[in-house]
């Protein structure tokens, strides 16, 4: 059986790649990426992964990487929508021309239902997949604990931990615990049609900022203001305007209840329970 991993030197997938080269032979991973001469793409050549060129704009690139492939981890990416259906177009059109037998899409929590602002163009995703036929899965990933640690860092230098998101809750997860569960997902048989929640502890912005303190020994405090506060407090940090506007509504969405976790399939993919937050951060910065 050939598994084609996509963004196999990102984060994600490279994790992926790590978790399935533990379980199968390396001849049987085939990693993805737009540069093959990068120093990571070179790093898993020289561990006997075939790494192939795959752009998600060239879809002749796309057929020939998913020649002779079974199953596509397709890694969802950052874009406009425009270029995000034009992207999942080209990978479904390869994948129905190279004859893939499965589909395993990273999309975001309760992505057909959620008023997230983060779900509508992963559902746009979903269903271009769900309309070729072929047999997919999609894991639907909550908010990585990584996420948080550019703000970390600060907030381990003096500054608060600033929020709009009041007690809105998120299933924050661990990256690795994602990686390991699609990693079991595509080594395994069974899963086809399947749409999987994943999600880490359940905790507020409070909660998180707890769980800071208790791995740092740090006292770092929570400062909750309103969105237009929140807006302000970037634009004073000089981000631009594009990310702003994206990062409040995050946190409104937070506040609405958009990434609460009500039922994760981690434990189960998993075989055991995924890290908590303190682990994770004792992991990424204990
Ligand atoms: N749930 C969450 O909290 C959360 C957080 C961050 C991101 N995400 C989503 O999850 C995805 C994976 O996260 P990550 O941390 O692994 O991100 P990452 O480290 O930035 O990796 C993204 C990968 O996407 C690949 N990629 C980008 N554009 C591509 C294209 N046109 N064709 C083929 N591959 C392309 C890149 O591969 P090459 O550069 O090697 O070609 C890269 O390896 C992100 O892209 C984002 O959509 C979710």
């Amino acid at each position: 059986m050939k598994i084609f991993v996509s963004g196999a030197t990102g984060h994600l997938g490279g994790k992926i790649i790590e978790f399935l080269a533990q379980k199968l032979p390396t001849t049987d991973i085939i990693a993805g990426t737009r540069n093959p001469a990068s120093e990571k793409a070179l790093s898993l050549t020289a561990q006997g992964i075939e790494v192939r060129k795959a752009d998600f704009e060239d879809q002749a690139s796309l057929i020939e990487a998913f020649t002779g492939v079974d199953k596509v981890f397709i890694v969802s990416t950052f874009g406009d929508l425009e270029s995000y259906i034009r992207q999942q177009t080209n990978a479904v059109k390869a994948a129905q021309q190279a004859g893939v037998k499965q589909l395993v899409y990273s999309s975001a929590p309760r992505a057909d239902v959620s008023q997230f602002i983060l779900a509508g163009p992963h559902l746009v995703r979903e269903n271009i997949i769900k309309e070729s036929g072929i047999p997919y899965v999609f894991v639907r990933n909550n908010w990585y604990v990584e996420n948080e640690l550019g703000t970390i860092q600060q907030c381990l230098n003096g500054a608060p931990w600033v929020t709009s998101a009041g007690g809105g809750k998120v299933g924050w997860v661990l990256g690795a615990d994602l990686a390991e569960a699609t990693a079991n997902i595509l080594a395994a048989d069974g899963h086809d049609y399947k749409v999987y929640e994943l999600g880490g502890e359940n905790l507020t912005q409070a909660d998180f900022v707890a769980a800071l303190n208790e791995v740092t020994g740090k006292e770092v405090t929570v400062m909750n203001v309103d969105d237009a506060t929140y807006s302000a407090m970037l634009e004073q940090a000089n981000l631009p305007a594009e990310m702003i506007g994206m990062l409040t509504m995050i946190q409104q969405g937070i506040r609405e209840g958009g990434l609460e976790n009500n039922h994760s399939d981690l434990e189960m993919l998993l075989g055991r329970k995924p890290a908590g937050v303190q682990e994770a951060l004792q992991q990424l910065i204990g």
